[in-house]
Formats: C-alpha cells, sequence, structure tokens
C-alpha cells in the first residue's frame, strides 16, 4: 500500500462516510461529529440520512439542555452532518464506515461499489458485529485498507471500540482506527479477525444460555431477565439485550459464529430467536420482540 495522504487522526480535516443511518450508523456519526469529523450520511433507504441528521440534531439539542454541550458546540456539530444522496457523493472522504445489513454479499458488494468511486487508499471500515473482516476485504483489489471497526450499542455509552485488521489487513489502518476511536472518546482496542472478534465471542454464552434456559423452560422471559440483571451484576437480562440489539441483527450474529467455529456446539442458536426473525418481532426496533414496548418505549412482558 501507498503511504497513504490522510490527515492525523486527530484533525478536523478528518472526512467520514457513513454508510447505513440505522441504530449504529446515527450513534457512529454522532461520536464523530461531536469530535470534530466532517461526516456525510449516506442509506439505501430514501429519507434516511435526512431523518439521520434531524434525529441527531434533537439529540445535541437534548444534550445542551442538559449542560453537556454548549450551544456552540451544537452549531458547529450540526454543521458538519451531511446527508447525501447517494455513494457518489462520498468520492473526498478520507474513510468511510459501513453499518448496513449483517450480511456478507451485501457488505462485499458495498464495498466492490465503493472500490470504483474511491480512492485506493481512502479506509473501508465495516462496523459487522460477527464477519470475518477478511472475507469481507476478499476479492477486493486493495484488501490491504479493510479493516473492522466495531462499535456497540449504543454508541455515545458504550465507550468501547474494537479494531480489526484482516489477513491482508495494512497495520497502518488498523493503527489509525485506532487513533481515531480514542480521539472520538472510545477506548480503542486491537482484535483479531476471529468470529466475533473480542465482545461478542466472550459474550456468546450468555446469548445462547439465555435461550437454552428459556428452550428447557427453566424460566419465563422477566424471570430470566430479572434475575441475571439484578442478582449477577450484568446491565441488561439476555432478552432485553437481545431486544435492544435487535433480532435481526442478534440471530444473524449468532449463526455466524456458530457456523464460522465449524457448528461448535457451545453455539448453537436456537430456533425461538429464528422464528422471531421470521415473524418480524425484532424486539425495539418494531416495538414488539420478548417484550412489548410502549410509545416511551417502556416494556411490558408478552
Ligand atoms: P439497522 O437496521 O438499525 O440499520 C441498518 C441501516 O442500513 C438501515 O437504515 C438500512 O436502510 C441501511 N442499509 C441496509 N442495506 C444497505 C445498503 N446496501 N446500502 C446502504 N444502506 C443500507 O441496523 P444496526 O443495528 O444499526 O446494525 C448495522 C450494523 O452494525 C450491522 O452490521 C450490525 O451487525 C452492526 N452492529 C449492530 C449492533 C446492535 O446492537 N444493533 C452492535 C454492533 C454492531
Amino acid at each position: 500500500m501507498q503511504a497513504a495522504i490522510r490527515p492525523e487522526a486527530t484533525s478536523p480535516e478528518v472526512v467520514v462516510g457513513l454508510i447505513g443511518c440505522g441504530v449504529m450508523g446515527r450513534g457512529i456519526a454522532q461520536i464523530a461529529a461531536l469530535a470534530g469529523a466532517t461526516v456525510r450520511l449516506t442509506d439505501s433507504r430514501e429519507g434516511a440520512a435526512e431523518a439521520a441528521k434531524t434525529e441527531l440534531m434533537a439529540t445535541f439539542r437534548k444534550l445542551a439542555e442538559r449542560g453537556k454541550l454548549n450551544a456552540a458546540a451544537v452549531d458547529a456539530a450540526a454543521a458538519r452532518l451531511h446527508p447525501c444522496k447517494g455513494l457518489p457523493e462520498l468520492a473526498g472522504c478520507h474513510m468511510v464506515v459501513e453499518a448496513i445489513v449483517e450480511d456478507l454479499n451485501a457488505k462485499k458488494a458495498l464495498f466492490a461499489t465503493l472500490e470504483n468511486l474511491l480512492g485506493a487508499d481512502v479506509i473501508l471500515a465495516t462496523n459487522t458485529s460477527s464477519l470475518s473482516v477478511t472475507a469481507i476485504a476478499a476479492g477486493l483489489k486493495h484488501p490491504e485498507r479493510v479493516a473492522g471497526f466495531h462499535f456497540f450499542n449504543p454508541v455515545p455509552l458504550m465507550k468501547i471500540v474494537e479494531c480489526i485488521g484482516g489477513l491482508l489487513t495494512d497495520d497502518s489502518v488498523v493503527d489509525y482506527l485506532l487513533a481515531l476511536g480514542t480521539h472520538w472518546g472510545h477506548v480503542a482496542v486491537r482484535a483479531k479477525d476471529t468470529p466475533g472478534f473480542i465482545v461478542n465471542h466472550a459474550g456468546r454464552g450468555y446469548g445462547t444460555e439465555g435461550l437454552r434456559l428459556l428452550a428447557e423452560n427453566v424460566a419465563t422471559v422477566p424471570a430470566l431477565d430479572a434475575i441475571l440483571r439484578d442478582t449477577a451484576g450484568f446491565r441488561l437480562g439476555p432478552c432485553e439485550l437481545m431486544d435492544l440489539t435487535g433480532l435481526d441483527v442478534s440471530h444473524p450474529v449468532m449463526e455466524s459464529i456458530y457456523q464460522q467455529y465449524y457448528e461448535e456446539p457451545r453455539f448453537r442458536p436456537q430456533g425461538l430467536t429464528r422464528q422471531m426473525l421470521a415473524a418480524g418481532t425484532l424486539g425495539r426496533k418494531t416495538s414488539h420482540g420478548f417484550y412489548r414496548y410502549d410509545a416511551e418505549g417502556k416494556k411490558q412482558p408478552i
């Protein structure tokens, strides 16, 4: 890889292309803009990038009301967010972060398209929870600029980011993401390109064992969550966590880690979450998952 011409991670000249303005994309855009980067927002869903900016501005105003931001910072962060109509408007970015659907082929296709639009030294970062960075980069002309940049939900509160190099990733790319994640206010850690990286590998048992307890009728959903949350020191019970993440993310993550570990029994997913995915009961984002949620997001047992 040629020595890349990109601003220091701490520079206000950094321009980030953010692809996928869902839960994670909005969170990443928030911390990047507040840290001084320019963020161009895109999404394949009509109007999603504009809606993301509107929502982020409301968030900035709330932070200001609580005394966490001053008016000048709100205006400056809002001015750094630029909704775009499509991928060609990302030309000129120093890096992109994709937070689209957790699907290997979709992510590969996106990066293949970006290769034709962006210079060879523009970093292509993926927020994948579980897919192999090496596999996402496979077949690209420049796999050395692809890396994982894995944030957690909710991004502004979960102050950790895993920075992951694939087999062919240039070390300087991971170093840049480590510096950027740190500048954006997170603890940035280097992780290897293994299924689930660090957090989703270590944490897998929490979800899969929780689902096994439900399948064996050991406890109801509220009882399981209450016991693990209130006695074992977890912030959320396993079902509350899956509802927050979204079954459209957590089920594919479970399947992906299980497959990548050659069907290791301890990672085996359960049919329940596959059915919930099929039924579209995805958790908080559809107001119905393991619980039902009212307009204020308050949960009710089913
Ligand atoms: P989401 O469903 O809230 O947002 C995904 C967004 O991407 C949607 O707005 C959708 O319209 C857009 N999109 C889908 N395909 C696209 C494409 N080909 N081009 C452009 N935009 C496209 O999903 P969420 O939860 O934000 O997850 C996104 C990624 O982040 C996934 O890879 C997921 O594994 C990862 N992740 C999710 C976490 C979570 O707790 N939800 C935690 C950490 C990572």
